[in-house]
């Protein structure tokens, strides 16, 4: 039997065993995923642990998505170019890091909401390892415009592509919202337990917009619930969590599980419908 896992800190609340090892179950892979709760400063130890352990590969969660790049034997360029690793796989004994959270949201994005990115105009709300990750891959995806607003001025700076993108505070951004096909939030903002939070204000929002936000506790965030009682299309974050793992799931395996499985496994599990 193979062995796959999870390092992050905390673990015990994540989603990825019972999504995973059904989808090796239903497949028929003869493979187990396990969560490991992974100290920071035994990161080192953990990664050299697993490859004695000849572990075939594993998903990397917060706090180690940066640190543990130093402990990779290679890193696929997206992986760099993020700055950042959520997946890795043993390939003949060499740890080689992936980054599968950006492909995740976009193809999540384009799937679930059955939509072509060329030509739209998007704005992402935040500049953190999220909205890096979303970033680089929109660009991938000949789109028009990929704006980034963000509370803390000049974050967004360090990465944005002047020709594709502009910066702005979340104010300037709040008044533009009309401009945009599509807007995502990637913050934090909302999440569960300060619900009651919302990362930008709504007021502006044109009807028919696609509202994604990569957050999927709360299913429904304050701010989804807003965008969509003003008539836009929204879309939560299980689907960039499936996405991501099934990438991962691909690299593991060479198989692209099924997603909406995958989907109605972690769905069943945090109790609601999908928006
Ligand atoms: P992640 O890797 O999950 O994206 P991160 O790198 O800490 O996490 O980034 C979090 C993002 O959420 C940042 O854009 C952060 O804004 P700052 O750059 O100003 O810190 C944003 N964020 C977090 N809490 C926020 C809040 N209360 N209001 C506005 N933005 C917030």
């Amino acid at each position: 039997m193979k062995l796959f896992a999870l390092i992050g800190c905390p673990v015990h609340h994540s989603l990825s065993p019972l999504m995973h090892n059904d989808a090796f179950q239903s497949l028929r892979i003869d493979a187990h995923y396990h969560a490991f709760h992974v100290e920071p400063h035994l990161l080192k130890e953990a990664v050299q642990g697993l490859k004695a352990l000849q572990c075939a590969g594993f998903n990397v969660t917060i706090p180690h998505k940066t640190a543990v790049m130093a402990y990779m034997d290679e890193l696929d360029e997206t992986a760099k170019q993020m700055g950042a690793v959520n997946t890795v796989v043993n390939e003949n004994g060499k740890w080689i890091g992936y980054n599968t959270d950006g492909e995740g949201f976009v193809r999540a994005l384009c799937e679930q909401m059955n939509i072509e990115l060329s030509g739209a105009r998007i704005l992402l709300v935040g500049a953190g390892g999220a909205a890096r990750g979303i970033y680089f891959t929109l660009l991938k995806h000949r789109v028009s415009a990929v704006d980034v607003c963000n509370r803390t001025a000049g974050k967004a700076e360090t990465f944005i592509a002047k020709q594709t993108s502009s910066v702005y505070s979340l104010e300037e951004a709040e008044e533009r919202l009309g401009e945009y096909d599509i807007i995502i939030n990637t913050t934090s903002v909302g999440m569960y337990p300060h619900v009651d939070a919302m990362p930008i204000s709504l007021q502006t929002l044109k009807k028919g917009t696609i509202v994604s936000d990569i957050i999927y506790n709360p299913l429904m965030t304050k701010w989804l619930q807003e965008a969509k009682e003003k008539g836009a299309r929204v879309q939560n974050g299980v689907g960039m969590f499936v996405y991501q793992g099934a990438l991962a799931f691909e690299k593991w395996t060479g198989i692209f599980p099924d997603t909406k499985r995958m989907e109605q496994v972690v769905m069943q599990q945090l109790g609601g419908k999908t928006c």
